[in-house]
């Protein structure tokens, strides 16, 4: 392993006095702008963040880089970025996720904006941090399918480096400052009159509120809409195989609406494949089954009311940031190499040390 000291020593320090370069280091590290993570408009200013994980920005660039690493699957063909991919609002546009070896999943990749304010996460919520979230799709056999200490000697970092580090890059994806954003905001003008009316009964006559509520438009809790009853049967039990629960059979977690109209197909089993069949699925009252959430009942919306939400729906589509500055997401970042475990040794080991370095940065929240 290679510590910030042992990078010094290796590299160009020896052309430095010592002290002197020592002093240098200290005052740059001093210096080090606290970068602030911007928050779009619209999203909560807090953020909770655990206290043994504080967000730093070498830590948030390290994860960005593992996130895009395909040495973290078994045969190097699989990153994050392969299943949650940024340039489709970090998902995959299939109806199930596929893993290495064409293993398919038997769930939709849901998009990760804004899972810092997550509470639960999976379909079924079966984790409740995303520390330990960001681990388990290395560790699933349909996904990335490799051991925690095969991943940590291919990354030269430990099991809670990667952790800490993949869960404050994904803290940091995030969208807001969507039309219906700066609607809410007072901008009259930002939403059409049809996306307006869509806006009303989205709130009122459609009842969607009850569930997709506040800035991420999740109550993060757990529904039974019926997707998952087929003939007589659930093909998946959802949050009761967590709780154990009779009334949980069938409930998936209510997925955040931001950037809707761009992670095409829909639900936890890509089930539907356009907003408008969602749509008709609710004007039904959902699909009845012997624990149909109580807050679903047949709407009976017009064909302009159906168009409405639909048109709606799509405002909800913003500016989706992630890293610190709240770029536009790149495809992949220009200096992580894509070929498997080819990324230049020593750009990793800076990147490494910087990171063991951390803490100094602290990260200043800000709202625009
Ligand atoms: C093979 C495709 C695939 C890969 C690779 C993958 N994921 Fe996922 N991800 C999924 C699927 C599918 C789910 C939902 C699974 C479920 O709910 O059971 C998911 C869920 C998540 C969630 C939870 C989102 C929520 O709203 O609950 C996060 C966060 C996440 N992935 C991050 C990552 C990170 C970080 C990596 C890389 C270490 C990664 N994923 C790699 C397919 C993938
Ligand atoms: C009773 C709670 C509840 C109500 C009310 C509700 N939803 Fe949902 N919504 C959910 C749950 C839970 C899911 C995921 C279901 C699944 O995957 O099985 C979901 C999924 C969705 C999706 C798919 C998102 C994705 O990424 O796959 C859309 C779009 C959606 N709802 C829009 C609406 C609209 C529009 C309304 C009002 C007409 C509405 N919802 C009312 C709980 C609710």
């Amino acid at each position: 392993m290679v510590g910030a000291g042992s990078f010094a020593r290796r590299g160009r320090a020896s052309t430095f006095h010592r002290p002197a370069f020592a002093l240098l280091l200290l005052l740059l590290s001093a210096l080090e702008p606290a970068e602030p993570l911007t928050i779009p408009l619209g999203l909560d200013r807090y953020m909770p963040v655990p206290e043994e994980n504080p967000i730093t920005a070498a830590k948030i660039a390290l994860g960005r880089r593992l996130f895009h690493d395909k040495r973290l699957s078994r045969d190097k063909t699989l990153a994050c970025s392969s299943c949650h991919d940024p340039a489709r609002a970090f998902t995959d546009g299939r109806r199930v996720s596929v893993g290495v070896f064409g293993r398919r999943g038997a769930r939709n990749v849901p998009t990760i904006v804004n899972r810092g304010y997550g509470r639960a996460f999976f379909w079924d919520g079966r984790i409740s941090s995303l520390e330990e979230q960001v681990i388990q799709p290395i560790l699933n056999h349909l996904e990335m399918d490799m051991t925690l200490e095969e991943a940590s000697a291919r990354v030269e970092l430990t099991q809670g480096e990667i952790a800490h580090a993949l869960a404050s890059y994904v803290r940091s994806i995030l969208s807001g400052d969507s039309p219906y954003d700066r609607f809410v905001f007072g901008d009259r003008d930002a939403l059409t009159a049809e996306e307006r009316h869509g806006l009303e009964i989205f709130r009122g006559k459609g009842n969607c509120t009850a569930c997709h509520a506040g800035p991420i438009l999740t109550d993060e809790s757990f529904h039974n809409t019926g997707v998952a009853w087929r003939d007589g049967e659930l093909l998946d039990e959802g949050r009761y195989s967590v709780t154990r629960n009779n009334e949980d059979r069938g409930a998936f977690k209510t997925p955040t609406l931001r950037e809707v109209a761009r992670t095409a197909p829909y639900m936890h089993d890509g089930s539907f494949a356009t907003l408008e069949d969602v749509v008709e699925l609710y004007d039904k009252g959902g699909i009845a089954n012997p624990h149909l959430d109580p807050e679903l009942r047949p709407l009976r919306l017009t064909a302009e009311e159906k168009a409405a939400v639909v048109a709606f729906l799509y405002t909800l589509s913003g500016r989706v940031q992630e890293g610190l500055t709240g770029a536009e997401p790149a495809t992949a970042p220009a200096d992580v190499v894509e070929r498997p475990g080819a990324l230049p040794a020593r750009a990793w080991r800076v990147q490494v040390a910087e990171y063991r370095r951390g803490g100094r940065n602290g990260l200043r929240l800000r709202s625009r």
